[in-house]
């Protein structure tokens, strides 16, 4: 039984999109697809100007890390060095190789800019915290600082406000949706936020059991539509 089932999608360089559904929906497994991480079973995905079915090759791969930020679900963070390390790491991939691992051996330019990411998501101060004495919202801002710190052209950002309080929640979706829009970046996001989906992105698609139940302008759309998502027929 495929867990994504008919899904076919086009989404515009510039776009902000939300991805909803209810839990086991598919929306972790859709942004890990197209990202190369889970091997696709039938069906491609064309990205960034790479087109695969299964899985990338090592240079789609590499070409793909070079251009698109990911913030996972579960942070994903190293727990036992600082943010700084955590947020230069996200250059791993983008050139700066085995060099760029820890920050004391990372070249200037990239501390400086992992710097700017960590004040950018609000965290300048605790750039020299260890990951693992951060809470969970930090945790996730240092996140978002690792998927954006070289600049990507898409950012996919799983449930990204999910373990932040609601103030924190709506700082960091209007972070997301001021950098898209500034750079020109293409956002996509899973949220279960009805309101964040409806506010900070120019699209809504839900997914149903595998496959897509909405994709609407998000201005054409009111809570009470996506309310079929989560209930019933
Ligand atoms: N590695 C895996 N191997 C087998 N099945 C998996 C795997 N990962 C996810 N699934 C299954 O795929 C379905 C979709 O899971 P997925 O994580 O994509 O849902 P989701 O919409 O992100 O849910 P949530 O809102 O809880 O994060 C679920 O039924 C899940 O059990
Ligand atoms: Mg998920």
């Amino acid at each position: 039984m495929p867990i994504l089932n008919g899904v076919s999608l086009d989404i515009r360089q510039g776009e902000r999109v939300a991805l909803i559904g209810a839990n086991g929906a598919g929306k972790s497994t859709l942004l890990r697809c197209l990202a190369g991480l889970v091997p696709l079973s039938a069906g491609d995905v064309e990205i960034l100007g790479e087109t695969f079915s299964g899985s990338p090759s090592a240079r789609q791969r590499k070409a793909l890390r070079r251009q698109l930020g990911f913030v996972f679900q579960f942070h994903g963070l190293v727990r036992r060095t600082s943010a700084l390390s955590n947020v230069v790491n996200g250059y791993i991939g983008q050139g700066h190789g085995m060099r760029a691992w820890h920050q004391m051996l990372a070249p200037h330019t990239v501390r400086e800019e992992a710097r700017a990411a960590l004040e950018a998501v609000g965290l300048g101060e605790k750039w020299d915290a260890r990951a693992d004495t951060l809470s969970g919202g930090q945790s996730q801002r240092v996140a978002i600082a690792r998927a954006i710190v070289h600049k990507p052209s898409l950012i996919i950002a799983d449930e990204p406000a999910a373990s932040l309080d609601p103030a924190a929640g709506s700082d960091i979706m209007t972070l997301f949706h001021r950098l898209a829009g500034a750079r020109g970046c293409t956002l996509l996001f899973t949220s279960h936020d009805m309101n964040h989906a409806l506010s900070y992105a120019d699209r809504v698609i839900a997914l149903k059991a595998g496959t897509v139940m909405l994709d609407a302008a998000s201005s054409d759309l009111t809570p009470a539509d996506l309310e079929p998502v989560f209930h019933g027929d």
